[in-house]
């Protein structure tokens, strides 16, 4: 198998790493090369100290998760990108690293190469699918082949039944329950599978 996949994600109390870190199981039991990269913080440290979680959060993972590099953009063959909520938005941290591709996407780095989103936010209905798709713009303009779980699997009802890509419902902090983590791991099989299949044509 030829597939090298990048999990690319902005998480702030570690929701959204949960399910990246899923993703990525699920990516590498099917057979990719996986690469988990959260993109840089960009929130100044008052605002991080003022809340424990988040900085409990950047403090472990300064060291143990590389940063985001868009030559991740070069090295991927398939990608999966991932943020919480922000008012029904991606998080101004991955739109930020997003933002950064332009050269790369004048060059036509990420044309043809299958992508899928996963997010988090507080509540049921709080935004989940509208990030999702806040995303997924901007893999159509880089020109992603864009994978949806849709409704492939019975395992996708029992997570909620999100087709748009893996979400969770965070409420008070709670980390992902064993049903979405199952989707995200389900998520990345599935997007892995699809890239081996364009694996000849998406090598550059
Ligand atoms: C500025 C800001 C805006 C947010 N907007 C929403 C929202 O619109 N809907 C929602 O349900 N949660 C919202 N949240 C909550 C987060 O999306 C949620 O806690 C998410 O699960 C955090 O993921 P993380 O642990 O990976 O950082 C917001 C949080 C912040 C800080």
């Amino acid at each position: 198998m030829n597939v090298r996949l990048a999990v690319i994600y902005y998480s702030a109390t570690g929701s959204v790493h949960r399910l990246a870190d899923a993703l990525a199981e699920g990516a590498t039991e099917a057979g990719a090369e996986v690469r988990v990269r959260r993109v840089p913080e960009l929130a100044g440290e008052e605002a991080i100290d003022a809340n424990p979680a988040w900085r409990s959060y950047v403090d472990a993972t300064r060291d143990s998760v590389s940063e985001a590099d868009l030559s991740d953009l070069e090295w991927a063959n398939a990608y999966a990108f991932g943020s919480p909520t922000r008012f029904g938005l991606p998080s101004a941290q991955l739109k930020q690293f997003m933002d950064r591709s332009g050269s790369l996407w004048f060059a036509g780095v990420m044309a043809d190469k299958p992508a899928t989103t996963f997010t988090s936010a507080q509540n049921d209905h709080g935004g989940q699918e509208s990030t999702i798709l806040a995303i997924n713009n901007v893999l159509y303009h880089w020109g992603c082949l864009i994978v949806a779980p849709g409704y492939t699997d019975p395992l996708l009802f029992a997570a909620g039944g999100n087709p748009y890509g893996t979400s969770w419902a965070s409420g008070d902090g709670q980390p992902p329950n064993d049903a979405v983590l199952t989707a995200a791991r389900y998520q990345g099989k599935r997007v892995t599978e699809v890239a081996a299949r364009l694996a000849p044509q998406t090598a550059h």
